[in-house]
């Protein structure tokens, strides 16, 4: 799923897919197919600012290796991760469903439904604060979380790292990669890395913007158009197509409790039902929309945006509404689906 945004692709050469990693567990050599890192950690552009809202963080503690990513990828698609045995990271990440689940909201481990939808991970090594509401500041901090809390149902850790070690490939993993056995917080390390690996930038759109004017279609070109003077770019900018920044465009609003979002993390008035505005790639295939899932399809969700969203006491004042015909509706449709991002879910061999 390794991809590359524009400005990557023009750097260093790629660490090859084709090496492989042999760990000799109990029932034979396991051999892992090495994950591809977006470009050369060691060299100096190799995350070189995007734009100028993004640079791939890497925390000192957690150098980015294939290896670790290789593991990381395992442990992201293995179920035994999760507190019931019934969810990887995976189950609500799905290729086909734009790295989502499909679902309005998220059904975790136990059957547990929880309060949010499932957002899409294109590009997430980018952004510096995790969740529709930013509150985990950290890819590794987030993977725990998600890992511990209601969507994997983990409420004892320590009990799945036993289990895991329990597993001599797996175990003999962990001490190639962190030079000690699966742990806590070496878990969370390696799923962090493997997330630093699903980079897009492989889409029509991308293509175009490189210089192939046959990429797209006539109607996407008038539908960027559209996108650009409805101000969409104002928050779904860059290549990114997110400013990480959090805005109320107003949904959920009219509830009797609405979700407040980033106000519960900052505590500030105006951050009341606000969300980090969504990526675009792969927007048409990650319906439904919005942070509860409430619009079914894109073309709703488009005309809500375009209408300026829903007025409520914290709308944000950048969104305004903005005239548009059924044709440029069709445009700003058109457009919006050169963004799809290919994608390989295919499930890595597990130990
Ligand atoms: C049951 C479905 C489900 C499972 C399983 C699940 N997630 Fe998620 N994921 C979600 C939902 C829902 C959110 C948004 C929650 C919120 O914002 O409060 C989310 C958010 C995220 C985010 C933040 C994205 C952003 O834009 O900030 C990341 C990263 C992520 N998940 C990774 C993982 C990892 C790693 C695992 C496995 C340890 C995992 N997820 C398991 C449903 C799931
Ligand atoms: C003021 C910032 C801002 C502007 C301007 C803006 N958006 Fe958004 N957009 C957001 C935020 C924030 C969300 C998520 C809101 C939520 O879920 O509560 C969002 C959500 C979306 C979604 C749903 C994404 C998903 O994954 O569920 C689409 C589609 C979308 N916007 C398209 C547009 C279009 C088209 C325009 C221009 C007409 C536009 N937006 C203008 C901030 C903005």
């Amino acid at each position: 799923m390794t991809r590359r945004l524009p400005i990557v692709l023009s750097l260093v050469a790629l660490a090859a897919a084709v090496l492989v990693v042999a760990c000799v567990g109990a029932g034979g050599p396991f051999r892992a197919e090495l994950v591809e890192l977006p470009a050369d950690p060691s060299s100096p552009e190799g995350y070189a600012p995007l734009d100028r809202y993004a640079a791939m963080v890497i925390p000192a503690d957690n150098p980015l290796t294939a290896e670790a990513a290789t593991l990381g990828k395992q442990l992201y698609h293995d179920t035994r991760l999760s507190g019931d045995g019934s969810r990887s990271c995976y189950s609500c990440h799905v290729c086909e469903k734009g790295l989502t689940d499909g679902l309005p909201v998220a059904i975790g481990a136990f059957n547990k439904t929880l309060t949010r939808s499932s957002p899409t991970l294109w590009n997430i090594g980018f952004h510096s604060e995790f969740y529709w509401d930013g509150r985990a500041k950290s890819l590794e901090a987030q993977a725990f979380a998600a890992w511990k809390g209601g969507n994997m149902g983990a409420s004892d850790p320590q009990a799945v790292v036993d289990a895991l070690n329990a597993i001599p490939a797996y175990l003999a993993q962990f001490e190639a990669v962190y030079g000690e056995a699966a742990s806590v917080d070496n878990v969370p390390k390696a799923l962090a890395s493997y997330m630093r690996t699903i980079v897009g930038g492989e889409t029509a759109w991308d293509r175009w913007q490189a210089g192939d004017a046959s990429a797209v279609s006539e109607a996407a070109k008038r539908g960027y158009q559209v996108f650009q003077e409805a101000r969409c770019v104002l928050c779904h900018v860059g290549v990114l197509f997110t400013d990480q920044q959090f805005h109320n465009v107003g949904i959920g609003m009219a509830a009797d409790s609405p979700d407040v979002g980033r106000f519960k993390v900052t505590g500030l008035e105006q951050h009341t039902g606000a969300f980090k505005t969504p990526t675009l790639r792969d927007i048409s295939q990650s319906a439904p929309y919005f942070h509860d899932g409430s619009v079914a399809t894109l073309e709703e969700a488009v005309r809500f945006m375009l209408a300026g969203g829903a007025p409520n006491p914290h709308l944000d004042p950048a969104l305004k509404p903005y005239e548009a015909t059924d044709a440029q509706v069709a445009d700003l449709l058109a457009f919006l689906e050169t963004l799809d991002e290919p994608c390989d879910g295919s499930a890595p061999r597990l130990p």
